[in-house]
């Protein structure tokens, strides 16, 4: 969570902070803070709210400077408000610092330091941090970055942090463990910041710091030591990011962006790789890897949220087509259970942002317990590609909005590619159907445009239902994870409750919730389990449910017996679940736009959630 933002240089400073927050708002925006120094010494304002909040707060003060850092917030110790919120300094005000993560042990570090006297005046770790760092500083006589390695040795937890000392103006002091942080390589110039986002206008070149390495800009100067004061060469990366595919281009709100650019996305996270003409498929990262894949025994796919979802879709495909048994397991139960992992067994992670904490710990545990890792991931150069022994990038671009819409999508293609390359070198799949089921797929991106027409009858649906309180999503197979995304999305846009369910578990206990007053989502299109459907369809409204049938199109059956219908295309089974999750992102983001509810940065939410 929370996004980071500093800058040394010959540029104004404060504009270009500003400008970098807002773009990483979508990381945590409870409150928002910078810290400066010019004439006046190290300065920091900072304010509960938005990131214009803080702009207000600004005006009329002397923000001029060429060196920076800013911070906005998703609080994890101590209420959002002024004094919580970041930049912190420290105790006698030599040094501001910036964090995103977690302090685990700051309640004992904080107990040493007020028994030396030290007073706080916020509740967060980072203060803490902060604080620790100055008294080393001050007791050791050594240099600040040495400091920095000091105290971070005693840390445990995680954090990316930066930090600026009132005694020199050239200087930016970074780390990180856990959480993310990019270096932007200028001329004379650097900038740091959570992702690459705020940095891919002044610069495509950047460094990933890695966990445990220090970096320190100084006197224009960059090098980077680890914790045990090793220097260690970093790898500048050209970014291939474009500053459009982080701007909303139009759109009211990045999620209904994100949400029609899914024909280009799924197109693109199936570029250079699918040739259904030819009959061939090529994953580039799985290459090594292919044949451990398709001889596993098991597999195990763990993510979070959204990405556990895609991973629920992923178990149907591959025990479909590659036969392999699959479990689908959410990351968090993963790394506190003691998980059985054989020889043989892969572990797909699957994670838009890379960074997700409970993710990464649990590829950690898998990998210490053997098992050769694959990533699904989204963000190129984050963590959790970087901790993976092979995998497949779903390049859907970069994702604003904090309800995910396009990664979805994008991870399901990935992960269908991925089962059918398997299937195909385990020869469980015909060739007659492994070269339909890729001629399908790039039929995926039309039809999912298609699907977008229908926009505006969605729309008027969602004004119906704009006031409801609850809701129930039901669907089969293939489309029972779907039902279960369409819920979380609702939920998390519009603050409704909602539940997903496999339709024929209704009767086990949901059904007691069926009243006129409750509305339910049917995903009922003409596949193997349409007849079934059909009937729960018939149970809901024998107790006068009110129903929204997601249908084939020239269903003519339907129409006539529930509420509303949303038409989609005819595809095939196995990969319905890219067309059928379309109509339910749009649904809940009209509902939730109805509500006035601030639809790209819900409440509570953050886009990565880099803390346990
Ligand atoms: C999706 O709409 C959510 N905001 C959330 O559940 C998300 O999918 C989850 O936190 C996992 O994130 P990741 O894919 O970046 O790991
Ligand atoms: N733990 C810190 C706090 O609560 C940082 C949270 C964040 O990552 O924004 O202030």
């Amino acid at each position: 969570m929370c996004g980071i933002v500093a800058y040394v240089g010959h540029r104004e400073a404060c504009p270009l902070v500003i400008k970098g927050l807002k773009r990483l708002e979508y990381r945590g925006y409870d409150s928002a803070g910078v810290a400066l120094i010019n004439q006046h010494g190290l300065s920091v304002f900072k304010k509960k709210g938005k990131v214009v909040a803080l702009e207000h707060e600004l005006i009329g003060k002397d923000i001029q400077a060429t060196i920076g850092m800013g911070h906005t917030r998703w609080a994890t110790h101590g209420e959002p408000n002024d004094a919580n919120a970041h930049p912190h300094y420290s105790f006698h005000r030599k040094l501001a610092i910036i964090h995103n993560g977690i302090i685990e042990n700051y309640a004992a570090i904080k107990q040493a330091l007020l028994k030396k006297g030290h007073t706080f005046t916020s509740e967060t770790d980072t203060e803490v941090l902060g604080q620790f760092i100055e008294d080393i500083w001050e007791n050791n006589g050594g240099s600040l970055e040495e400091a920095v390695r000091l105290a971070l040795q005693e840390v445990v937890g995680a954090y990316a942090i930066v930090i600026m000392s009132q005694t020199d103006p050239t200087q930016l002091i970074a780390a990180r463990k856990g959480s993310p942080l990019v270096i932007g390589v200028g001329d004379n110039e650097f900038f740091l910041a959570s992702d690459a986002t705020p940095i891919v206008e002044y610069t495509k070149d950047v460094i990933y710091l890695n966990d445990y390495e220090v970096a320190v800009i100084k006197d224009g100067q960059l090098s980077v030591v680890t914790l045990d004061n090793t220097t260690t060469t970093p790898y500048v990366h050209k970014v291939e990011l474009e500053l459009e595919a982080i701007e909303k281009g139009g759109f009211d709100h990045f999620m209904l962006k994100e949400i029609f650019e899914q024909p280009r996305s799924i197109a693109d996270s199936m570029r250079g790789r699918v040739k259904a003409e030819e009959g061939t498929l090529q994953l580039g990262g799985l290459r090594d890897y292919l044949d451990k894949l398709a001889k596993s025994k098991r597999i195990v796919i763990i993510g979070c949220g959204t990405s556990w979802h895609a991973g629920l879709v992923a178990e149907y495909i591959f025990e479909e087509l590659a036969r392999i048994p699959v479990e689908v397991e959410y990351a968090s139960e993963f790394r506190y259970r003691n998980p059985i992992i054989k020889e043989g067994d892969i572990v797909i992670a699957i994670s838009q942002s890379g960074e997700t904490a409970d993710t990464l710990a649990a590829i950690e545990l898998a990998k210490s317990k053997g098992a050769i890792i694959f990533g699904v991931c989204n963000v190129v150069g984050s963590s959790i590609a970087r901790a993976t022994h092979a995998g497949a990038f779903t390049h859907a671009g970069p994702e604003i909005g904090v309800a995910s819409t396009k990664a979805f999508t994008a991870q399901v293609t990935v992960l269908t590619l991925m089962a059918l390359a398997a299937a195909h070198r385990k020869g469980t799949l015909s060739e007659s159907l492994f070269r339909q089921l890729l001629t399908e797929l790039e039929s995926i991106p039309a039809k999912v445009e298609q699907v977008l027409q229908a926009a505006d009858k969605i729309k008027e649906i969602a004004y119906i239902f704009t006031y409801a309180r609850n809701f129930i999503y039901l669907g089969r197979g293939l489309n029972f994870p779907v039902a279960l995304e369409g819920a979380l999305k609702l939920k998390e846009i519009s603050y409704i409750h909602a539940e997903g369910y496999p339709a024929a578990e209704m009767k086990h206990g949901p059904i007691a919730l069926i009243d006129e007053d409750m509305p339910v989502v049917v995903i009922a299109t003409q596949d193997s389990s349409y007849e079934k459907v059909v009937s729960n369809i018939q149970e809901v409204k024998a107790r006068k449910g009110r129903v929204i049938a997601v249908v084939t199109e020239g269903d003519t059956h339907l129409p006539g017996m529930v509420d509303f219908t949303i038409e989609i295309p005819r595809v095939h089974d196995i990969l319905m679940p890219l067309v059928s999750v379309v109509p339910l992102q749009l649904l809940s983001y009209y509902i939730a736009v109805m509500r006035g509810r601030n639809v790209d940065q819900p409440r509570n939410l953050a886009k990565s959630v880099t803390v346990e």
